[in-house]
This record gives C-alpha cells, sequence and structure tokens, in this order.
C-alpha cells in the first residue's frame, strides 16, 4: 500500500464499503453544499511563497495544552469508527499514539474508553455528547477522569438530529436489519461483512449502560432520544466547574459564542461545522476563522477541523490563524479503502504533505509560519 493523496482514497473507500456504511461516512446534511463548501474554500485559499530561504531542516513540532506534539493535527471524533472498518478505533489510535499526535475518541464510539486511554496513554482526548440526564452526564465525565483523559471535548453543534438525507434514504439503522436491500450489499461486499461479524457488530459500548436500549435504534433515533436540545451556557458553566482540566469547545462558529467560551474559562475551541453534517448552511470553518481569531486574541487556542484533505490544507489552516487540525473523513477513508494498517501511513502522508508545503512556502517551522501568516484570497 502506498497512498499518494487523499483524494485516491475516497472512491476506493466506496468500492470496498456497503453503500449505507460508506454514505454514513460520507454524507452530510441537506444537499450536502455545505460538505463540498468546506473543502473548496480549504482549496481556494492561497499561500504566498517566500524565496530564498533555507528550509532544508522542518520541523512541524506544536505547543497545544501544555505539551508539544510532533505535529500540528490530530484525529477527530468519529462515531461508530467500528462500522467503516472492523476494530479501526483501536488502530487508529495506536498509529496516533505511535505519531505523538492526539486521538478522538467518540461517546458514540465502539470501543471502550478505558481501552482507548490504555492503547494511547497521553494522547487519548475524550468527545462529550452530554445526554439528557444530569447523572449519566456526571458518571461518564468521572470514568473518562478516571481513564487518565486529560482534555475533553464537548460538541456543541449537535442540538438535534440533522437530516442526512443518504441515511434516511438507506433507512440506516444500527444494528443494521437484513432487507434484501442490505443483505445484496453485504453479499457484494464479503471482506468487510465477514470481518465485521468475526469482530462483532459494533455497539455503543460506552453509552448503552445508561439505555440499555440504544442499540437496537438507528442512530438518528439514538441521537433525537438522548441530545438534550436545551443544553445552554448555564450547562456548560456547571460542566465548566465539573471537570478540571482541559476543556475545548467543539462547534464553535462565531466570534461571540468564542468570546463566551473564552471568558467562561474554557481552554480552547474547535472551529468545526462537523463536517458539514449539522447545518448544510454553515459557512466553512477557514472562511470565519479568522474573525473568530481576531475575537479571541492570539494566545487562546484555537483547533479548527471540516473538510481538511491534505497536508497543505493543514498549513492552510495554520496560516489562517489556528493552532491545530483535527482530521476527519480523510482519516476513515484511508481505514476503509485499506484497512487498519493505513491509519499509520495516512498519518505519514499528511506529516510529509505538510512538511513539503511549509518548506515550499519558505518556512521551517510552525510558528514563523503563524506569525508570517501568507495567506491569500483570490481578490
Ligand atoms: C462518520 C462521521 C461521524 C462523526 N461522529 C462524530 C461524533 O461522534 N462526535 C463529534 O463530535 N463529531 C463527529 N463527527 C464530526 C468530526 O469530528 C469532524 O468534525 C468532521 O468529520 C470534520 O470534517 P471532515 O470530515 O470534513 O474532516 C463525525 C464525522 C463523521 C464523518
Amino acid at each position: 500500500m502506498s497512498i499518494a493523496c487523499v483524494s485516491d482514497l475516497r472512491p476506493r473507500a466506496k468500492r470496498r464499503l456497503p453503500k449505507f456504511v460508506f454514505d454514513y461516512l460520507d454524507g452530510g446534511a441537506g444537499s450536502e453544499t455545505g460538505v463540498r463548501r468546506n473543502e473548496r474554500a480549504f482549496d481556494e485559499l492561497m499561500l504566498k511563497p517566500r524565496a530564498l530561504v533555507n528550509i532544508e531542516s522542518r520541523d512541524l513540532s506544536t505547543s497545544l495544552f501544555g505539551r508539544r506534539w510532533a505535529a500540528p493535527f490530530g484525529i477527530a471524533p468519529i462515531g461508530l469508527g467500528n462500522l467503516i472498518w472492523p476494530r479501526a478505533e483501536e488502530a487508529i489510535a495506536r498509529a496516533a499514539a505511535a505519531a505523538d499526535i492526539p486521538y478522538t475518541l467518540s461517546t458514540a464510539a465502539n470501543t471502550r474508553l478505558e481501552r482507548i486511554a490504555e492503547i494511547a496513554p497521553g494522547h487519548a482526548w475524550f468527545q462529550l455528547y452530554v445526554s439528557k440526564r444530569d447523572e449519566d452526564v456526571a458518571d461518564i465525565v468521572e470514568r473518562v477522569e478516571r481513564a487518565g483523559y486529560d482534555v475533553l471535548l464537548l460538541t456543541v453543534d449537535v442540538p438535534l438530529a440533522a437530516r442526512r438525507l443518504r441515511d434516511i434514504r438507506n433507512n440506516f439503522i444500527v444494528p443494521f436489519k437484513i432487507t434484501p436491500r442490505v443483505a445484496l450489499e453485504l453479499l457484494t461486499h464479503p471482506r468487510w461483512s465477514i470481518e465485521t461479524v468475526s469482530a462483532g457488530v459494533p455497539r455503543f459500548v460506552n453509552v448503552e449502560q445508561y439505555a440499555p436500549m440504544v442499540n437496537r435504534q438507528s442512530i438518528a433515533a439514538y441521537l433525537t432520544s438522548e441530545i438534550r436540545g436545551r443544553f445552554d451556557w448555564e450547562d456548560l458553566k456547571k460542566l465548566r466547574a465539573r471537570w478540571r482540566r482541559r476543556l475545548v469547545v467543539k462547534g464553535v462558529m462565531t466570534a461571540e459564542d468564542s468570546v463566551r467560551v473564552r471568558d467562561l474559562g474554557c481552554d480552547g475551541i474547535v472551529v468545526s461545522n462537523h463536517g458539514g453534517r449539522q447545518l448544510d448552511s454553515a459557512p466553512a470553518t477557514i472562511d470565519v476563522l479568522p474573525e473568530i481569531r481576531a475575537a479571541v486574541g492570539r494566545d487562546f487556542p484555537l483547533i479548527i477541523d471540516s473538510g481538511v484533505r491534505s497536508g497543505e490544507h493543514i498549513v492552510k489552516a495554520l496560516a489562517a490563524g489556528a493552532d491545530f487540525v483535527l482530521v476527519g473523513r480523510a482519516m476513515m477513508y484511508a481505514v476503509a479503502a485499506h484497512g487498519p494498517a493505513a491509519a499509520q501511513e495516512l498519518i505519514e502522508l499528511l506529516i510529509d504533505e505538510a512538511s513539503r508545503c511549509l518548506g515550499q512556502t519558505g518556512y521551517c517551522d510552525v510558528a514563523s509560519l503563524k506569525s508570517a501568516a501568507p495567506v491569500m484570497r483570490r481578490p
């Protein structure tokens, strides 16, 4: 296996996955304009290269949350990660830890949070969806703390379940019902089917204890029943008081909200529109990043995701004001296309692309790139 670029992975992932699984991974909300807008905005942003700089020795390492990471990106939380490929979550967590970058485990993941903390000590972050019952939230937060996680990402851009048309048309349900259409998909994708059956059909292992019926419902029904649409600033204040380690709010898209999150004592923001999976009409994240940076000041940690498909995109995000980047679908396309071993290769590819792009732009490290901010948009 040798991955040339992320765009080569998507068609191969599409061939290897049953349609309802690929659509769950690839799809977005509504007309999916938001998904395309994210990627296009990254493509359209330009970098102004400096010439005649000695760039032979380059360093991508970056400081965030009191420590240094080998590269300025980590892995975004993906619910149902083991549905994309059996045992994907463990493999990605292991590859991230080996590369010295963070891996974020989703509340809706299929691997126990305690297990991921063992596999990737010091490199595992936990993403929290708050449920309706306070005692369940308190319990999961306590487990996350006991397992040794230092960083909690609270996702706030899912106040309700989005209408993802591909999932609706596929009648996407987990565990899937064997309808004739699903049976045909399973038979025509034997590798995925055999490996999935032998690994055990993915379950919501971190939350099913709070809602025992959860694994019999569709993901949409699960989200609708569990998500607390009325979670507000007061609740965030309470969470801040309960969790004393790093608290990052994921899914913030405006300058006003960002300042409020900062002033509430949170430790950072992920500027994210959930990869276009929630509000189809949300702006591209890279387009709102500059105003958010201007509002929160130079030193407040800003992470960005949504639409990142290359190391070059990572460099553009940093040059446009981000401190760190999360990679969502790109990692899952790699694992779907080539199996869990591709996690390491994808990380190496992104590092190689980012390092070459940094050098080609005329910079040797992240700090000097960020202070020069050599980005430009077409006039
Ligand atoms: C299949 C899939 C599942 C996701 N599940 C979660 C989740 O459980 N929690 C969460 O905060 N974000 C989730 N996200 C959003 C990602 O964390 C991230 O914000 C998004 O993928 C970034 O966009 P990109 O895929 O274009 O890189 C999911 C995204 C995808 C594609």
